[in-house]
């Protein structure tokens, strides 16, 4: 539906043409193509300037994103070593869980193959950001086209942060609210995993996450310097907006600190991973 996105390339290892046909009759500009099985991978990646990755197997109940390390890293690692090749200038958004360990894993596969840049790889967090919005101006009864609540950190558990104190609009909020509302944001995903009962994890609320921040990735492409997205990125677009990590509350700066050894754990596991790759 972007005006921004005039070719869509759909790529999966089986029932592609189903999904690219259905698509391809929507009477927006963006032409739908579709290529199916490694060996069409290439073909679909040549000249492309945003590569979307979501492949991968989702969660169960009682499971956390890190069980699902194993299978997503192999996936994730081969599709990031295609866009090396084909298409190494691209941004590349990574929704593959586990979030906190894939994106280091595209991060050395890329440095591996000498076509590095931080400033184009990015972990998509923008669901965290949209249930932070959504819980955020149900328990304030706020207009929710007003609310933006900044979440740090990665994307899993005790690594997603909300910084409630830099809501806009400004609101205040008792330390019991803080709370609960930061426990329902760390467990979002895992809300919808056990609603589902062994059906997977959230897929519409992160299609329309991803839609956003894929808006604003090509928004960014296309030169708009006014573009403001949480991710987890090794680099800010322009610059680290260090600013919001200025003045945390206690809750908030105690939170900071106790995620950091998780999410250096995750990064360090995925690295290792993707370093031994040949
Ligand atoms: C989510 O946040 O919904 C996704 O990361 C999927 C999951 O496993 O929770």
């Amino acid at each position: 539906m972007s005006p921004l996105i005039s070719a869509l390339h759909l790529y999966d290892i089986a029932n592609v043409k189903g999904i690219a046909a259905d698509l391809s009759h929507c009477n927006t500009p963006a032409q739908v193509l579709d290529f199916t099985s490694p060996a069409e991978l290439g073909n679909c990646l040549k000249g492309v300037d945003l590569v979307v990755i979501p492949a991968g197997i989702p969660r169960k109940p009682g499971m956390t994103r890190d069980d699902l390390f194993t299978i997503n890293a192999n996936i994730v690692k081969s599709l990031v070593a295609a866009v090396a090749d084909h298409a190494p200038h691209a941004f590349i958004n990574i929704i593959s869980n586990p979030v906190n360990s894939t994106v280091p894993i595209a991060a050395e596969i890329l440095k591996k193959k000498g076509v590095y840049d931080p400033k184009k790889l990015f972990g998509v967090t923008t669901l965290d950001v949209v249930r932070a919005n959504t819980f955020v101006a149900q328990k304030k009864n706020l207009r929710l086209i007003d609310v933006d609540v900044p979440v740090v950190g990665g994307h899993s558990g005790i690594t997603i942060l909300p910084l409630l104190s830099k809501v806009r609009p400004s609101v205040t909020f008792t330390e019991e609210e803080v709370e609960e509302l930061t426990v329902r944001i760390q467990n979002g995903g895992t809300e919808v995993v056990e609603a589902k009962a062994g059906g997977g994890s959230a897929t519409l609320s992160m299609a329309y996450a991803a839609a956003r921040f894929v808006e604003s990735s090509l928004r960014a492409l296309d030169g708009d310097g006014d573009v403001y997205e949480c991710a987890f990125v090794q680099k800010g677009v322009e610059a680290v907006i260090s600013s919001d990590l200025l003045g945390l509350t206690e809750f908030e700066a105690k939170a900071l600190e106790a995620l950091k050894p998780e999410l250096r754990a995750s990064i360090e596991k995925g690295a290792k991973f993707a370093q031994k790759q040949e």
